[in-house]
């Protein structure tokens, strides 16, 4: 097992059963991302994306193989803080504040809130909703909302940090724009980050690597290397070079 990478898992399996069905979510997943670096898993529904995820904040159990964070389990880098994560569909408490709801990990693992409140205000006005402190989520746009739940994602300043369809909700435009924004916060905080998305441009726009996924049984196909240059301008998406490597990737998730 490699202890030295910011996300380390090897020969992961995980099989539901229940209710007269068996599912292999997950089958001899192998995956090994730099500190630091940002990596994308792509793939169909169903195949074992959030499943991963799941494994690797200790939310579930893998059956076999073994999942390292930060050289810790999953279970004891999520209770140390050196996680943040974020889920599609945000998942704000609707009672609290745009303050409150990005502090909301702090008070979980125990911390002293008011010690970070100047850190709380820099995230906040770092995801652009600076001047919406006191809002409730209900009165804010989904893309807000969702800039929302990366800022609390990123609170205990996670040496590790999982996304799982952060911009789902969100028209390709706005979602351009979180994938620019994303790109510059993750370079702020120099993370190692895993992001689970549909899109093969977001993907290919924001990883060091896409690591491509089949279904029936979950698993890990192949994972592309991806050379541009950063920081990454929004013209990478109508270059050649660009579409060459999505083809290549669309190909892939295609079985070709
Ligand atoms: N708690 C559970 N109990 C039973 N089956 C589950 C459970 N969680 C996931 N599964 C099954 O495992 C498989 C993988 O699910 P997972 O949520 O990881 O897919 P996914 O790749 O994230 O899909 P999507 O893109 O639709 O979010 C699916 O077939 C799903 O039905
Ligand atoms: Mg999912």
């Amino acid at each position: 097992m490699n202890d030295t990478a910011g996300i380390a898992l090897t020969g992961v399996s995980k099989t539901f059963v229940g209710r007269g069905r068996t599912v292999e979510a997950l089958k001899d997943a192998s995956l090994s991302c730099p500190p630091g670096s940002f990596t994308a898993l792509i793939g169909p529904s169903g195949c074992g994306k959030s499943t991963i995820l799941r494994l690797a904040l200790g939310l579930d159990s893998a059956d076999t193989g073994t999942i390292a964070i930060d050289g810790l389990t999953p279970e004891k880098a999520t209770k140390g803080g050196v996680t943040g994560v974020a889920f599609q569909d945000a998942a704000l408490m609707p009672w609290r504040t745009v303050r409150r709801n990005v502090a909301l990990p702090l008070e979980v693992l125990g911390r002293d809130v008011k010690a970070a409140q100047d850190s709380i205000e820099a995230l906040i006005s770092m995801v652009g909703l600076g001047g919406y402190e006191e809002s409730l989520p209900g009165e804010l746009s989904g893309g807000m909302r969702q800039r929302v739940a990366i800022a609390r994602a990123l609170v205990t300043h996670p040496k590790v940090l999982f996304l799982d369809e952060p911009f789902g909700a969100l028209d390709q435009i706005l979602r351009r724009q979180m994938n620019i924004e994303l790109q510059r916060i993750w370079r702020e905080t120099g993370s190692t980050a895993l992001l689970v998305t549909h899109g093969i441009d977001e993907a290919v726009f924001l990883a060091d690597r896409v690591a491509v996924m089949h279904a029936g049984p979950g698993r890990i196909v192949e994972v592309v290397d991806i050379p541009f240059e950063r920081p990454r301008s929004p013209d990478l998406f109508t270059s050649p070079d660009f579409h060459a490597l999505t083809d290549r990737i669309e190909g892939i998730l295609h079985g070709k």
